[in-house]
């Protein structure tokens, strides 16, 4: 294919790496914010490495792209004669740089015409920018990679009317009154950072203030900037934000460094949040709380991203990436301690439970796709496509494992060494574990496997007892299916918590001291253990906490699950025994549920019944214990997958559970009716998670459609009203009781756009009959903007990844659908179109006609004459 050859060229390569021949010491800029244009100005006090001197005469190359335009460049203040230098695919090259000197550039660019949203945009009637990975070049020309770290000062001019409210990292400096009507101000950051991290923001914003005083008693002002309508919303980010300063003081020993803290909430933001230094920026979903629009997912994800941008400020800033390749060091060690933090401020048990899901749901399956990718990846074509679950998910599950090999002592120590070891650098994956090894004296050259291998390692594990000896001995065999570029991979070293039950799920003695936990590492291709003293066979608990990123294969009988799910004393073995089951279930043939050869669907409902009735048990856990493994888990294979049989028989397995429970559930449902106060702390969401997980299957029987009414009618919060919206929505039998929902909740909610966002996603994800011409639509309704990330995600993005039926319609049409909008991002904005089109990458998976069409909308896609890099790189390498 033509197209991939030239792609391939522009390939980056780790191997290729080279240290920086120039530095830049300090960076000004200066920004004149305009309505036609904005005016950049830059001086770039550059020096050349010493190190890399050897290439005195090698010409200085900055990034640059094709939307600046260059208006006037000198050196040391004299203009440089158009042959001293060269502009070239949107990169400037100065050809004979002296060892030191000033640059300075002036280019003119056009924010208001940015709706790719990198660099810096227009989001409504504000300024504001976005530069990871590589945004800063579309500001103006600089050496944009994340190990030339500078000192930034920022000076800012606008009107004053339109832009009251004008900043930049670090602290304000000077604010000047030009007397025209426009204003003026400068921001000093005295950090040197990388350019990814600068960030600019100006409009007419309030803010929210609080304090917070660090460890060592220093004073730092807390702002969060919002629209004046959006400022009763800030008291859930802002308490959170408090609490992750807390928790970071106490946890790592880090504190905050500088004297403010700005968050800013903006409405079109390709992903959740960014960590600028000093001046985080918000997707206005990932700030704004209010009981009656939130939901508690939304509520706990804003506490997590709150605390994972804050986080960043050591792992990330501080310490920053030597170069993109690296990518997972910041963000897979930042969504450890996120996770870390979600556990202690909630329930630790339901957070695992919740992250696992998540992994095996989106990183199991990107990782059996064809852009699986290892943690350290070897090389990419377009950095936005590396912002994966791969790097975040499974790079923070190989940090949790270093965690469990170290010991959470060991542990605190290395992050203490690598912290203060690199202060102020930009290093990589390779520095962190060596900290972890300095410490530890434990050997990770074999553990460092887990960044350079792709593929999800499968685990088969068999066990043999004697009873006689009364030995029973586990024997585990690992291996790892190949991945794009990536044959017969090696053994990795997997930890394994575990223990064993006797047929009373009491735990053993697993040896001389009594433990009744070991954690047993696995390094070889093929390794056993063996347990002395065991007095009858036993049922090993494996992979306790999800121990390691893996797929465990054990051949567990329906009773020897049916134990651990009742009596295991790790949550998340619980859960997964239930999955199991339910999985045992799923893949049975509908056509004999309820009669007497469906031994499977009884099995997991014996389970359900006597998990109804336990007392004393978390209600959270139990809602998660009853919802079944979700569509796409059962979409995850090789090939063979027929969307309409899987969906059928989740449904008809839906209905049977909920026939035989359903005395149980009303009851449990009008138990868990809470007359409390809403609050979205996690005793209160584990009862809401449990009573509608209840009215889930409760909608399967005559007695659905009227609780999920009343529960519309009467919720005064947003978890209750969406949950019961979306099952009457999705509900064949609910008539004009839909209707009415969907009519509501729209009146009642026009005129807050988050809530919308739930309106729309709920409607796109319908499972009913012709939702496509609904979707078709909700794109035309006056609140749908193609421009607005958000609204993309929660109409496109709903239907094509959520609404797996649908979009899997045999005629293509779902295909098709998805296809043309990819076109029209391409042209607005390709990164999110990127993420988009993951869906159909999974083309090999599906049974024709479906693998046909979808490949054909793939090869139309890769024959657009103008295909971005971030969609061409996904398309190119599915086909
Ligand atoms: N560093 C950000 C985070 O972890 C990720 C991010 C936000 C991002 N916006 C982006 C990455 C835009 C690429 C492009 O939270
Ligand atoms: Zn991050």
């Amino acid at each position: 294919m033509v197209v991939e050859k030239d792609a391939l060229l522009e390939m980056v390569h780790l191997k290729d790496y080279r240290e920086s021949k120039f530095f830049i010491d300090k960076t000004e800029l200066c920004f004149d914010l305009g309505d036609a244009f904005t005016v950049v100005t830059s001086k770039l006090h550059i020096r050349r490495n010493p190190k890399t001197a050897a290439c005195m005469t090698s010409p200085l190359v900055l990034d640059g792209s094709l939307d600046l335009d260059l208006v006037s460049i000198s050196i040391n203040a004299i203009p440089l004669s158009e042959t001293a230098y060269m502009v070239e695919e949107g990169r400037l090259v100065i050809l004979k740089p002296s060892e030191q000197f000033v640059l300075q550039t002036v280019v003119n660019i056009k924010p208001q015409d940015n709706t790719a949203l990198i660099g810096l945009y227009r989001s409504r009637e504000m300024f504001c920018s976005q530069c990871e990975a590589e945004g800063f070049r579309h500001i103006t020309y600089y050496l944009d990679r994340p190990d030339v770290m500078s000192k930034f000062f920022t000076k800012i001019i606008a009107d004053k009317k339109k832009y009251p409210v004008m900043l930049s990292n670090g602290n304000p400096t000077s604010y000047v009154e030009l007397g025209d009507g426009t204003h003026s101000i400068t921001w000093h950051d005295p950090f040197p950072k990388p350019s990814y991290l600068f960030a600019l923001v100006a409009g007419k914003l309030s803010c929210v203030e609080d304090r917070f005083v660090t460890l060592s008693g220093r004073g730092v002002l807390l702002q969060i900037y919002v629209e004046e309508k959006d400022l009763g919303k800030c008291d859930h980010a802002m308490s959170s934000l408090k609490k992750s300063m807390e928790w970071d003081e106490t946890n790592y020993g880090r504190e905050y460094d500088l004297d403010i803290f700005m968050i800013v909430a903006v409405d079109d933001f390709n992903m959740g949040a960014m960590e600028n230094k000093g001046l985080n920026i918000f997707n206005t979903s990932a700030v704004l709380a209010d009981p009656k629009i939130t939901t508690d997912a939304s509520f706990q994800n804003i506490e997590a991203i709150v605390a994972h941008e804050y986080f960043h400020n050591w792992s990330g800033n501080r310490v920053t990436c030597r170069d993109w390749f690296q990518l997972s060091l910041k963000e897979g060690f930042t969504v450890f301690r996120d996770a870390q933090f979600s556990a202690d401020m909630n329930s630790p048990a339901v957070k695992r439970i919740q992250d696992v899901s998540f992994l095996r749901a989106h990183q199991f399956t990107e990782d059996a796709g064809t852009m699986s990718h290892s943690v350290q990846p070897d090389s990419y074509l377009e950095i936005n496509n590396f912002y994966t679950v791969t790097i975040y998910e499974k790079g923070a599950e190989i940090v949790g494992m270093l965690h469990t090999l170290l010991g959470a002592e060991h542990f605190r120590s290395a992050t203490d060494l690598y912290f203060g070891r690199h202060d102020g650098q930009a290093v990589t994956i390779n520095d962190f574990v060596r900290a972890m090894e300095d410490v530890s004296g434990i050997d990770l050259e074999q553990f460092m496997l887990w960044y350079k291998q792709a593929g999800t390692p499968v685990v088969s594990v068999t066990s043999e007892y004697s009873e006689n000896s009364q030995r029973f001995m586990l024997t585990f065999q690992q291996s790892c299916p190949d991945s794009p570029g990536q044959l017969n991979k090696k053994p990795l070293l997997v930890p394994i918590r575990l223990g064993l039950l006797n047929s009373n799920g009491e735990p053993f003695g697993l040896n001389a001291v009594g433990d009744h936990e070991i954690i047993f590492q696995l390094s070889d291709k093929k390794q056993s253990v063996a347990f002395k003293n065991i007095s009858s066979k036993p049922t090993p608990a494996l992979l306790r906490g999800f121990s390691a990123p893996i797929k465990l294969n054990y051949q567990y009988s329906n009773e020897e699950l049916a134990l651990l799910a009742a009596k295991d004393t790790d949550e998340f073995v619980r859960w997964d025994a239930c999955q199991q089951l339910a999985f045992r279930a799923l893949r049975e043939p509908s056509n004999i549920l309820g009669t007497d050869t469906c031994s499977q669907a009884k099995a997991l409902l014996t389970t359900y019944e006597k998990l109804l009735s336990e007392e004393n048990i978390d209600p959270a856990l139990v809602g998660l214990m009853l919802q079944l493994p979700g569509e796409s888990r059962l979409h995850d294979k090789k090939n063979g997958v027929d969307p309409d049989a899987i969906h059928r028989r989740r449904e008809s397995l839906r209905t049977f559970l909920a026939g035989k429970l359903r005395v149980k559930l009303e009851a449990v449902y009008h138990a868990h009716k809470s007359h409390q106060t809403y609050k979205p702390v996690s005793s209160q969401i584990g009862l809401r998670t449990l009573k509608n997980a209840v009215l889930e299957y409760l909608m399967y029987t005559e007695v659905g459609v009227e609780l999920a009414w009343q529960q519309f009618k009467e919720s005064d919060n947003m978890t209750d009203q969406s949950f019961a919206f979306r099952c009457l929505v999705d509900c064949s039998r609910s008539g004009n009781y839909a209707r009415m929902a969907t009519e509501q909740f729209e009146c009642q909610w026009k005129h807050e756009a988050l809530a919308m966002n739930i309106w729309f996603q709920i409607q796109s994800a319908c499972v009913q009959k012709n939702t496509l011409a609904r979707v078709e639509k909700l794109l035309k309704h006056p609140l749908f903007n193609i421009r607005n990330p958000n609204k993309v995600r929660s109409v496109i993005g709903s239907f094509c990844s959520s609404n797996l039926i649908n979009f899997h319609e045999a005629n293509g049409a779902g295909y098709d659908f998805l296809e043309n909008h990819i076109k029209m991002l391409n042209e607005i904005n390709p990164q999110i179109g990127a993420r988009l089109v993951v869906p159909l990458t999974r083309w090999r998976q599906y049974i024709a006609p479906h693998s046909r069409l979808m490949r054909r909308a793939l090869q139309r896609l890769s024959e657009l004459p103008n295909l971005s890099k971030d969609i061409s790189e996904i398309v190119l390498k599915s086909l």
